[in-house]
């Protein structure tokens, strides 16, 4: 097949992309596609007219690439593409959006709400220990958690995409104490679980993407119980919201209050595919290579 991989963009996320697209560039290319690399920039349509692939491998995050737009540009133009359609993908990048969705299908998510930017300047809008997030940002760009002790409006750890001045509005939740947990999705079959454990602080940017920051452990040490609750709700989160490919849904969950203690935190409809990325460690864990997995995700498409 003729792949075009989309990577890089404009988004907060531009840097994980090109690592993602990289990899994926990089794996197409051993399993004996013809790839076109694509730093997606305000021509992207031109550029896609002109190269004309097969498919188009979707290996951005963050915005434009993971909140429809990209998804719609390629449904006019008639292009296939990897991973989730317009409508999943305009859902599912907005944290709000997502809750009105799952919620009511009975997939515990955290409360909270949305605020103002400027509101937080002013004082706390939930009780300490919450978090404050972008509503549809990445890669933990923008995220601070603000606990009793911590200063507010002093982020505790690394603000990568600048102040909270711009973000016009941002989610405030009560903040899960305990353990982060994650499933990848391939289709209708959860693949596990991992626990995120950063070696200190909690799971930044930083923490995400540099090696040794964070240890993974496969498959979590929790009771079957909890394992078997992520497994279920990522699935039933991937199939309400009509993901395709692959999926990852991020989980908190309060160890000392069991079940009722997991809370689903978001699905990714663009999981990362670097190196250090949870989606093609899992998958490796499965007994599926990395371009095992990238073939898997572009057969999945091309069906
Ligand atoms: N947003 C990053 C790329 C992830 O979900 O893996
Ligand atoms: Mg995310």
């Amino acid at each position: 097949l003729h792949i075009a991989v989309l990577m890089g963009g404009w988004s907060g996320e531009r840097q994980v992309s090109l690592m993602s697209g990289a990899g994926v560039a990089d794996a197409l290319e051993g399993l004996g596609h013809r790839v076109t690399r694509i730093d997606m920039d305000r021509h992207v349509a031109a550029r896609l007219a002109e190269a004309k692939p097969d498919l188009v491998f979707n290996a951005l995050h963050g915005a434009p690439g993971e909140d429809g737009t990209v998804q719609g540009m390629l449904d006019l133009m008639g292009i296939p593409y990897t991973h989730s359609g317009l409508a999943t993908s305009v859902i599912a990048v907005d944290k709000v959006l997502t809750k009105g969705v799952l919620v009511p299908h009975g997939v515990p998510m955290p409360g909270g709400r949305v605020v103002k930017s400027a509101e937080l300047f002013e004082g706390d809008p939930l009780p300490r220990p919450y978090v404050v997030k972008p509503v549809n940002e990445g890669s933990s760009i923008g995220v601070a958690i603000v606990t009793a002790e911590g200063n507010y409006g002093q982020p505790i750890g690394r603000d990568v995409a600048g102040p909270w001045q711009d973000f016009a509005e941002l989610l405030a939740e009560p903040y899960v104490r305990g353990r982060e947990l994650t499933t990848a999705v391939l289709g209708d079959r959860a693949l596990g679980v991992t626990e995120v454990r950063p070696k200190t602080g909690w799971y930044d940017f930083d923490a995400k993407y540099t090696d040794g920051r964070a240890d993974h452990i496969f498959p979590a040490q929790i009771p079957d119980e909890i394992t078997a609750a992520c497994k279920a709700y990522a699935v039933e989160a991937h199939r309400i919201l009509g993901c395709k490919g692959a999926s990852r849904a991020d989980f908190r969950w309060d160890d000392e209050r069991g079940v009722d203690g997991l809370f689903l935190l978001e699905v990714n409809t663009q999981p990362g595919m670097t190196p250090l990325s949870l989606v093609p460690e899992q998958a490796a864990h499965c007994g599926m290579s990395y371009p095992e997995l990238v073939q898997w995700i572009v057969d999945e498409a091309m069906e």
